[in-house]
């Protein structure tokens, strides 16, 4: 029997079953998802055991891959718990922070080696990023990011209704603990973002006699940029607190200071992660004090911070969309900000003039000039 349009009723129990099938195929994919994400934290937790333990060290002094057992021969202590260790690594040979070799001669273990993941996690190496997990996932770090559905409903910050109504920088100061562990985290990544500047903005530092480095936590940033260019005179501007805490560099002062209300002279102005801490109407005010420490003809300012791609694809994408949500967790009123609102944001801080350059790192060196 027909039932219309040319569509036996066979023919169309047998459709809607189909219809329902697919249906419940796309909501085991969506669950799929969403385990993945409920879980998503997972993997940090077990890069913070990895780094506390530091087995990336162990493989790193072992100059090769090596089986568990010996990998907790190196760990101080008289009872490890190799199964406890198994599946940690199990996870993040998953997620290629390791690799994993099967056995060829009659260990009959497998082997565990670095990636270049992994090599950023060796925090004696020169260059490394296991302050900057630490740090993450430090409780106090991570408290903010349970206040964002208060955030949403009330406004305000989510690191303060996290500690009792004290900001980031009073934090810092009041716990020199973990003051110390955020300056050792910008200050790792600072140290290759500073690499990456002085490879490709060479030519931007050479008509600079001075450069006074905004912000600039311990030093890292300046520190290297004058020993890149020691015609450079270097000052380092941060809050008491943490200049008391800066090594000595050659060609640097540090000036403990309020950005908000003064910034030394120099020819030039550095600020990285400084305004993306801020919301706009901070911002300007920052600008303002750049403007009148930087020559009116021929000052310059030299911004490092992320600038959003709508549509962006590639390695940075995820992670420059997240980081926005890292500074609506840790910082009063800052942001991640897009191509054209770095542009408002500067003309309306008497910044007419700019150009990228974009850098193998994060964050990308915005040049603005006032004139
Ligand atoms: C996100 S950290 C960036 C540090 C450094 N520029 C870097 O990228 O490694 C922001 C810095 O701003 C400093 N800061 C916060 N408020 C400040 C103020 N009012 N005056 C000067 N520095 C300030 C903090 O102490 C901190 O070192």
């Amino acid at each position: 029997m027909h039932a219309g349009f040319g569509v036996t009723k066979s023919q169309r129990k047998r459709r809607e079953e189909k219809g329902r099938e697919m249906e419940e195929e796309w909501l085991v994919q969506g669950q799929a998802l969403i385990w993945e994400h409920i879980l998503a934290f997972a993997t940090s937790m077990a890069l913070k055991c990895v780094v506390e333990l530091g087995i990336a060290d162990i493989i790193e002094q072992n100059r090769g891959p090596m089986t568990l057992h010996q990998m907790v021969a190196q760990l101080p202590t008289p009872s490890p718990d190799l199964h406890c260790l198994r599946r940690i690594m199990r996870v993040l040979v998953h997620k290629r922070v390791f690799a994993q070799h099967q056995p060829t001669g009659n260990s009959g273990e497998p082997t565990f080696g670095l990636t270049p993941a992994s090599r950023w996690l060796v925090k004696g190496g020169e260059l490394t990023l296991a302050p900057m997990v630490l740090m993450y996932t430090h409780l106090s770090f991570m408290a903010s990011w349970h206040c964002f559905s208060r955030c949403v409903m009330e406004g305000g910050v989510a690191f303060e209704k996290a500690h009792a109504g004290v900001d980031l920088w009073g934090y810092c100061s009041r716990d020199p603990g973990f003051g110390k562990l955020f300056n050792s985290a910008m200050a790792c990544n600072t140290k290759l973002v500073t690499k990456a500047i002085i490879k490709e903005y060479k030519d931007g530092f050479r008509q600079v006699s001075s450069l006074v480095d905004v912000g600039g936590g311990v030093g890292t940033a300046i520190g290297g940029i004058v020993k890149a260019y020691p015609h450079i005179t270097g000052i380092n501007l941060d809050l008491p607190h943490v200049v008391e805490t800066a090594p000595d560099y050659e060609g640097v002062t540090h000036v403990g200071g309020d950005m908000f209300a003064e910034i030394p002279k120099a020819d030039a102005v550095f600020m990285k992660w400084i305004l993306h801490d801020w919301d706009d109407e901070n911002c300007l005010k920052i600008l303002k004090q750049c403007r009148k420490a930087i020559p009116e003809e021929t000052g310059k300012l030299v911004i490092v911070d992320a600038v959003l791609q709508p549509n962006e694809e590639g390695a940075w994408a995820d992670t420059r969309m997240i980081f926005d949500l890292a500074m609506m967790a840790h910082t009063s009123g800052g942001r991640e900000r897009t191509e054209m609102e770095w542009k408002n944001l500067l003309e309306e801080g008497g910044f007419n003039r700019y150009n990228i350059i974009s850098l193998p790192s994060l964050p990308s060196l915005i040049e603005a000039f006032p004139n």
